[in-house]
């Protein structure tokens, strides 16, 4: 808040200073005049203690005044006095626990009223942080809950495989090798998830940078399909690409973006038809990027799109991949949340697609 002037404490101080002098003297002048006027012209009471009594009659018209300007002043300081004190009581209150969110009332406009806007402000930030802080708590005990259960399972089976080896449990030397084949797979899985939750872990840390650099994005996106070609090419999958003529320059942490897209193609080619088509669409608006990724599906995810991206969020037909955590969306999503951009998807015919956008100049973290 401005305070003008006005406004301010010892600027209505003063003027109610000179108020209450002003009203204070013209009553002492007004009932003194007036007494003396009539006292004094009246020869008839020129008797004995007539000067004590004028005295006591002209002090008593003085006393009224002063308490004419004790009244003046003292309304409405004690006004203010009230709402400070209504202020100190209302700052106890916030204390205590449960009361974090807690307003006082805006009186006025004056310095009083500033500090009660402050007041306001500090117990509504309060009230955030320690949400934050609940939520966070409330979020790490889910993902531990989740990650035990997803760590297990490969735990468990290789803990299995190794056992029937120990135990010599097997006939051939090919049986032999199918079972380390699984232990070696399992033990893989073990690792993506572990690797992916680290990176999860770390991206949620507050303190985290991300490390831009200036980058031409088309060519990059170039790059990461060109490397995914050949895989897509054994699976029965073609990618059409539609890229701007123009350059794409764009300040991004490229380790991080290049995490994302890898993400984004690895779903389409994991969860899309057989034998298809991935399109890819990039676009260059006045300050961003936007990357659209369509694949085909045989059925749509059961979930709203959003939910997609909910951490360990794994539709039925994805729980059996072995390369699936549930995470890979989600840690896209936080990458591109630190960028500035945002990252969404949307439910088509038999398709889905995943769009992002990203700021063309770095972001500055808030
Ligand atoms: N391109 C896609 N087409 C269809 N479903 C998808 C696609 N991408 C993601 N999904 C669904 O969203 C879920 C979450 O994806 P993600 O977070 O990358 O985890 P993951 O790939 O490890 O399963 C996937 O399990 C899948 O069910
Ligand atoms: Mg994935």
């Amino acid at each position: 808040m401005n305070l003008t002037l006005v406004n301010k404490i010892a600027v209505k101080l003063l003027a109610l200073i000179a108020l209450a002098l002003v009203a204070s003297t013209l009553i002492f002048l007004v009932l003194a005049h007036n007494f003396s006027f009539k006292f004094l012209s009246d020869p008839s009471r020129y008797t004995g203690n007539f000067v004590a009594k004028y005295n006591i009659v002209m002090l008593l018209i003085f006393l009224l005044s002063i308490l004419v300007f004790i009244a003046i002043f003292m309304i409405p300081v004690n006004r203010k006095l009230g709402y400070l004190h209504y202020i100190t009581q209302e700052v106890r209150r916030i204390a205590e626990q449960n009361n974090l969110g807690l307003v006082v009332e805006i009186r006025g406009k004056d310095e009083l009223a500033e500090l009660g806007l402050s007041i306001n402000a500090m117990s509504q930030e309060l009230q955030k942080n320690f949400e934050r802080e609940r939520e966070a708590e409330r979020t790490k005990s889910e993902l531990i809950t989740n990650l035990s259960h997803d760590l297990r399972s490969p735990l468990t089976s290789i803990i299995g495989y190794l056992d029937l080896i120990k135990g010599k449990k097997f006939k051939t030397e090919g049986e032999f090798n199918d079972y380390l084949d699984t232990i070696h797979s399992k033990s893989q899985k073990l690792k993506g998830l572990i690797d992916e939750l680290f990176e999860y872990t770390k991206l949620s840390h507050p303190g985290f940078k991300l490390d831009y650099q200036k980058i031409e994005f088309s060519g990059l996106l170039e790059q990461i399909i060109g490397e995914y070609l050949p895989v897509l090419d054994g699976e029965g999958l073609t990618i059409s690409k539609k890229l701007p003529q123009e350059d794409v320059e764009a300040e991004i942490d490229v380790e991080k973006i290049v995490r994302v897209l890898t993400n984004l193609l690895e779903n389409a080619a994991k969860y899309s038809v057989k034998p298809s088509q991935i399109e890819i669409l990039l676009t260059k608006k006045a300050d961003k990027v936007r990357m659209s990724i369509l694949n085909e599906v045989e059925h749509l995810p059961a979930q709203p799109p959003e939910k997609l991206f909910a951490r360990f969020y794994k539709e039925d037909y994805a729980r059996t991949e072995d390369g699936s955590s549930g995470l890979g969306l989600a840690i896209a999503q936080k990458i591109v949340e630190l960028h500035g951009g945002s990252i969404w998807a949307i439910y088509l015919d038999k398709a889905v697609e995943f769009s992002l956008e990203l700021p063309l100049a770095a972001h500055p973290r808030p």
